[in-house]
């Protein structure tokens, strides 16, 4: 077959850059890569396999003769733009939260619901960072032993919230080591009121406050769980917290299962579930770390312990790149599955 021609808005990004990378190291069909982004970047090169690409500017013009487009440049460009994809005849897998909840518009993790992608009508959604890694390792669980309650503390890396971000949490920690003035002006998130610093901090919010007190990444991680899983008598509640991390996202994940599962069943179910990685041998201080996942694709799984009070209750910590498995990995894995399944064109 002919290649696929692949837009990727958002090129200049945290997220844009790995997607870029992905595309080139995956399994897809490419026979062209046209890098986008807003206005302010066009012409700079972003690099793409042992070269680089010009950046252009996105426009409803863009998008003729692309087959894939992959977003991750903020809701509002979504909303502007991939409805014009779309039109073009491309198929939109969108990493930011415009369309996620959307009730026609596929959620995917492809280890989770691949099949979800056969009622797309054009766009598809990529769940949330924190999200996508906590279902990839619960979903072996949920098969095996079916899953009543989920309780999860996030410990979020700082490109979780952009580029600009990872460079706040770099002069702050320059700053204070100097003991300068520090000047937070991004986290906990750029859209809110106040600003405060996260060099050897821990903030207990990360995007807005919503409904009953939680953020919206606690309410994402709560509604796109019960999406993905295709369950909503699933119990979920979640808090979501940015550390001084630069990459890699840590959860701290209790659930309760349906059936009873012991600690050695779950192991062996993570050992051999798709895209997880068991990383459990306390004996030998083995076990997930943020900075030992940065650059892998898959999420590790580790601290597998029962509940010392709840009959089918169990602790796990769970670790992801979340700018690969979290955003860029996991829209190249769903454009993989629609090549796989004859859905790229429809
Ligand atoms: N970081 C993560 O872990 C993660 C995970 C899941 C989802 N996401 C989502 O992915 C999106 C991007 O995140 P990021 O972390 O990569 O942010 P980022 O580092 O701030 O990059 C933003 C990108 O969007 C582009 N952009 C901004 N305004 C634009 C416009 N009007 N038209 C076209 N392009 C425009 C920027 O281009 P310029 O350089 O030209 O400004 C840049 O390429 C967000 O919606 C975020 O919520 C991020």
């Amino acid at each position: 077959m002919r290649g696929y021609h692949v837009a990727v808005v958002g090129a200049t990004g945290a997220v844009g850059t790995r997607m870029l990378k992905m595309v080139a190291e995956s399994k897809l069909p490419i026979a062209s890569v046209l890098a986008l982004a807003s206005k302010r970047s066009e012409g700079k090169k972003v690099p793409y396999r042992d070269g680089t690409l010009t950046v252009h500017e996105t426009t409803d013009d863009s998008f003729k003769g692309i087959d894939i487009a992959l977003f991750s440049a903020g809701g509002s460009v979504s909303k502007r733009f991939a409805p014009a994809a779309v039109k073009a005849g491309a198929i939109v897998v969108d990493n930011t939260s415009a369309f996620r909840m959307e009730p026609e518009i596929p959620l995917v993790v492809p280890e989770v619901n691949p099949e979800a992608l056969r009622q797309h009508s054009g766009i598809i959604a990529n769940p949330n960072c924190s999200t996508i890694q906590m279902v990839t390792a619960l979903e072996p669980i949920r098969k095996a032993f079916g899953l009543k309650q989920v309780v999860v503390s996030t410990y979020q890396a700082v490109s979780g919230a952009g580029q600009s971000a990872v460079n706040e949490l770099l002069d702050e920690t320059r700053a204070a080591l100097d003991d300068k003035p520090l000047d937070p002006q991004i986290l906990p998130t750029a859209g809110d009121k106040k600003h405060y610093p996260i060099a050897f901090n821990a903030l207990p919010q990360i995007d807005v406050f919503a409904e009953e007190d939680y953020t919206y990444e606690e309410w994402k991680m709560i509604n796109e769980t019960k999406k993905i899983m295709e369950d909503t008598q699933i119990k979920v509640a979640a808090t979501c917290v940015r550390i001084p991390v630069f990459s890699g996202h840590s959860e701290s994940i209790y659930i309760e299962t349906k059936d009873h599962a012991s600690v050695e069943e779950v192991r062996q179910w993570i050992s051999e579930a798709p895209g997880a990685v068991l990383q459990d041998d306390p004996s030998q201080q083995v076990y997930p770390q943020a900075l030992t996942s940065v650059d892998k694709t898959e999420t590790f799984v580790g601290r597998i312990r029962k509940d010392l009070d709840v009959e089918n209750g169990l602790h796990l910590w769970v670790v992801s790149d979340n700018l690969l498995k979290g955003a860029a990995w996991n829209s190249v894995q769903i454009a993989e599955s629609l090549h796989q399944q004859g859905l790229v064109h429809v």
